[in-house]
């Protein structure tokens, strides 16, 4: 286990930096942290080959003083032209080997610790997919599926997230939850977590996507308690290129994109606020 960050410290957090977009690259160049006890959780999207995903944690490992990382659907994606060609929990598990030789902490690891400003709290990375349950009430996943095929907003995952050795994408998505809930039970309950998921925990956030047929590539309802069940002080997530603050339950949930060049054009954004301090509370301005 993890135990640190200095009293200046703060826990920072980014997702969805998409490194492959020369503009993006260029943002993560600059990403520093603001004093020498910070922290960076990652959730998710740094890319979709395992070359980029290696350059982005290595370079950001290199500046902060504990790195945490889990997976979002594009790590997961097996493009054609990326030498690696491992698929499904291969691919999960290579890229694992690749963060431990990096010296980046992951969902296979123990949890850390978080003790400096704020703390303890017990730093969650989770790794558990979706499973097309964010679907419209009283309809079966394959019409679901029709209905974004028909809409022509079919999520590229269909094509280039295999599943190996499950059966799909949802059969992965249950593994993953009993083995992330097997893993949160070894946790100290006396202290409060920070959850750091790709996907949102709970449905909420995805009701004001633009393309609603996308939701179900969003996450699963299984995961609808667990800031409750498992006493989150703040839950970090990504996928929705979506930044913004919300709160379910009294609990602060922060989506933390970096998102795509074309996004931040229309948002007016430049990405240098991109990365975001998540734990403690952002001081009030
Ligand atoms: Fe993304
Ligand atoms: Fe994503």
């Amino acid at each position: 286990m993890t135990i640190g960050g200095g009293a200046s410290g703060r826990l920072m957090a980014i997702s969805d930096l998409h490194v492959a977009y020369p503009d993006n690259r260029q943002i993560v160049e600059k990403l520093r942290p603001e004093s020498d006890g910070d922290w960076l959780l990652i959730a998710g999207d740094v890319g979709e080959f395992a070359a980029d995903i290696e350059w982005a944690l290595t370079l950001l490992k290199e500046r902060f003083a504990t790195v945490v990382w889990t997976p979002g659907n594009h790590e997961l994606w097996t493009p054609k032209d990326d030498p690696l060609q491992l698929r499904g929990e291969e691919r999960y598990r290579h890229l694992v080997e690749m963060c431990r030789r990096i010296g980046v902490l992951t969902p296979e690891d123990p949890y850390a610790v978080w003790t400096g400003h704020g703390g303890p709290v017990t730093i969650a990375p989770l790794f558990v997919l979706y499973d097309y349950s964010f679907r419209p009430p009283n309809t079966t996943k394959e019409e679901a599926l029709a209905w974004a095929y028909e809409a022509g907003v079919v999520c590229t995952d269909e094509f280039m997230l295999h599943p190996d050795p499950y059966p799909s994408r949802d059969a992965w998505c249950r593994a993953r939850l009993r083995e992330t809930e097997r893993h949160l039970q070894t946790r100290d309950p006396a202290i409060p977590t920070v959850l750091v998921n790709h996907f949102p925990l709970v449905r909420q956030p995805t009701d004001i996507l633009r393309h609603p047929q996308f939701a179900q590539w969003c996450g699963t309802v299984e995961t609808a308690d667990w800031h409750l069940r498992y006493n989150a002080a703040t839950v970090v997530y990504g996928h929705l290129h979506i930044p913004r603050t919300t709160w379910y339950d009294g609990i602060r949930f922060e989506e933390v994109s970096l998102g795509y060049p074309r996004e931040r054009r229309a948002y007016g954004l430049d990405g240098t606020q991109a990365i975001r301090r998540v734990f403690p509370d952002e001081p009030p301005s």
